[in-house]
């Protein structure tokens, strides 16, 4: 949530995103961010303890268009139960992909989650806090839609 006394810590594994993450910390004068160069997944699994997070977002993962790289997605039952144990009650999971065939798989996987619960009836509009990112105007340019998952915990 940008509001200026949250600590968000952003999660990326390629030396190229970080470098982009920490052009933008520069060109925007953030202070309160923090980058975890390593697998989001294993930090998440041993790093963050129990009922720690305000809010998880998940803003255009891979999408792994063909059937045989789905498995690869990041987006998959036990990785949502995992991240839902990290969430304080009441906090909140945010997904966003211009990918439609994911979004579908994103909503029907936080949907049987038993932790979490829908914020919306379905896919979410679009918050005014979700930055308009490098991935989400390509997919704009290339005519995609795009669609927001918003959980909370119970
Ligand atoms: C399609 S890009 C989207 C980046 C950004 N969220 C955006 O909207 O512009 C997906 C990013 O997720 C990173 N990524 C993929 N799997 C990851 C993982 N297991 N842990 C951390 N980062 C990962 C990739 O390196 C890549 O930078």
């Amino acid at each position: 949530m940008p509001i200026a006394t949250t600590i968000t810590s952003v999660l990326e594994v390629h030396v190229p995103g970080v470098g982009a993450l920490c052009k933008q910390i520069a060109e925007r004068e953030l202070s309160n961010l923090r980058i975890c160069q390593h697998d989001a997944v294993e930090v998440v699994r041993d790093m963050l303890p129990e009922a720690s997070l305000d809010g998880v977002h998940v803003f255009f993962p891979d999408p792994w268009h063909k059937a045989r790289h789905n498995k690869r997605r990041l987006i998959q039952s036990p990785f949502v139960a995992l991240l839902a144990s990290r969430l304080k009650p009441g906090g909140y999971f945010h997904c966003a992909t211009d990918w439609e065939e994911y979004a579908h798989q994103m909503l029907e996987v936080l949907s049987v989650e038993p932790t979490l619960v829908n914020s919306a009836d379905g896919f979410a509009p679009r918050p005014e806090y979700r930055p308009l990112t490098k991935f989400e105007n390509r997919g704009i340019r290339l005519g995609h839609g795009v669609w927001d998952v918003i959980f909370r915990k119970k």
